[in-house]
């Protein structure tokens, strides 16, 4: 008997091949910038900072740490229906993610390479890493019998354009919010071993690593560039990118609880111990913080939640109208967008006035 009920219902390109996830708002960005302007970017005010980080990514810590072993050799059909389709989604949006760091910081790294030596050997080093982590999360899909074609996903995918200053923003919280979301889940199966269902979570505590060197090197290139992070447009500009990246996530992993159930998570816990952690860690570099302590703080974020499974629910309907579904989305968008705005309104934290504590 073919057992189809191990098999999750996935479009596939070709046998075994999945057809990536359709885009929207929450799923994993591919980005392009302003090649010029970076390459005119002047890093010399940090430069020491800059080579000692070089430095360690040339150490190359992690050079044989991806590579599968005996605990992959078995069977994993055993994880099935609901959990097997939530797993497949976790590693296809991790792959994305990953694959996304790789393609990015490829490009810089070979069109600064004559112009900006310095921050391309970053990128290029960076690069290394993210194909690894982007290989490494593929070939697990392939426990599951799918895989990406990556090849196919950079071509197919559309590239949100954001200027240099912007792009150090998101690529420095995107780098340490995945270093807390992977040692948060790597010390919470430490602690529950019965919850590691699967052996790629082992791999995450010298993965982390990697993550946390690249936020630093985005943290010194930061340094290097006063005006992104000393002035009022910094601060506001800080605000926004660190509530989208929260917001993002807690919508992500809000609708994908029974992911995190499956290892023993609570998702709502994990993205707040997720989102305190990383806010904090942003601080060490953003002039302000969010005051994610703040009554309203997941009061609003909830009620984002809430509108975003009515906005599922009306996708869902097969026989609605296209033009009547917009209509009938727009309430939960329109209360989407006075959420962000009550959540943007909320005083931030001056990170200035928090020198001297620990952080
Ligand atoms: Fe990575
Ligand atoms: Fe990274």
């Amino acid at each position: 008997m073919v057992n189809t009920l191990k098999k999750p219902e996935f479009d596939e390109i070709r046998e075994g091949v999945k057809v990536p996830a359709k885009e929207t708002i929450l799923t994993p960005r591919f980005y392009t910038t302003d090649f010029d302007e970076m390459a005119k970017m002047d890093v010399s005010l940090n430069e020491d900072e800059l080579r000692a980080l070089l430095a360690e990514f040339k150490a190359d810590y992690n050079q044989k740490h991806f590579v599968r072993d005996e605990r992959f050799d078995q069977s994993w059909d055993h994880i099935d229906g609901e959990t097997r389709r939530l797993f497949i989604e976790f590693l296809e949006r991790s792959c994305t993610a990953e694959f996304s760091g790789f393609l990015l910081y490829k490009e810089l790294g070979r069109r600064l390479k004559d112009k900006n030596p310095l921050l391309a050997e970053g990128f290029n080093l960076m690069s290394r890493d993210e194909a690894r982590h982007a290989g490494f999360l593929n070939k697990a899909m392939t426990d599951f019998k799918l895989s990406l074609d990556l090849g196919f996903l950079t071509k197919s995918r559309s590239y949100t354009f954001f200027k240099p200053k912007f792009i150090f923003y998101a690529t420095y919280l995107s780098e340490k919010i995945g270093y807390w979301r992977y040692i948060t889940i790597y010390r919470h199966l430490e602690k529950n071993p019965q919850d590691c269902i699967y052996p790629i979570f082992k791999f995450f505590e010298n993965w982390c690593q990697d993550e946390n060197r690249h936020g630093d090197f985005f943290d010194a290139v930061l340094k290097s560039q006063p005006d992104f992070i000393n002035n009022l447009k910094s601060r506001l500009w800080c605000r926004f990118f660190l509530l989208s990246v929260f917001a993002t996530m807690y919508l992500n992993d809000t609708q994908r609880s029974g992911f995190y159930e499956s290892i023993g998570l609570d998702a709502r816990e994990y993205d707040k111990e997720v989102i305190e952690k990383t806010n904090d860690t942003a601080g060490r570099i953003f002039p302000v913080i969010l005051d994610v302590n703040h009554p309203k703080f997941y009061a609003c974020l909830e009620h984002c939640v809430a509108n975003n499974e009515k906005l599922r629910a009306i996708d869902a309907q097969e026989n609605t109208p296209q033009a009547l579904k917009i209509l009938q989305k727009l309430p939960a968008f329109l209360n989407n967008g006075i959420q962000f705005l009550q959540l943007y309104l909320i005083k931030p934290i001056n990170t200035a006035q928090l020198e001297g504590s620990i952080r």
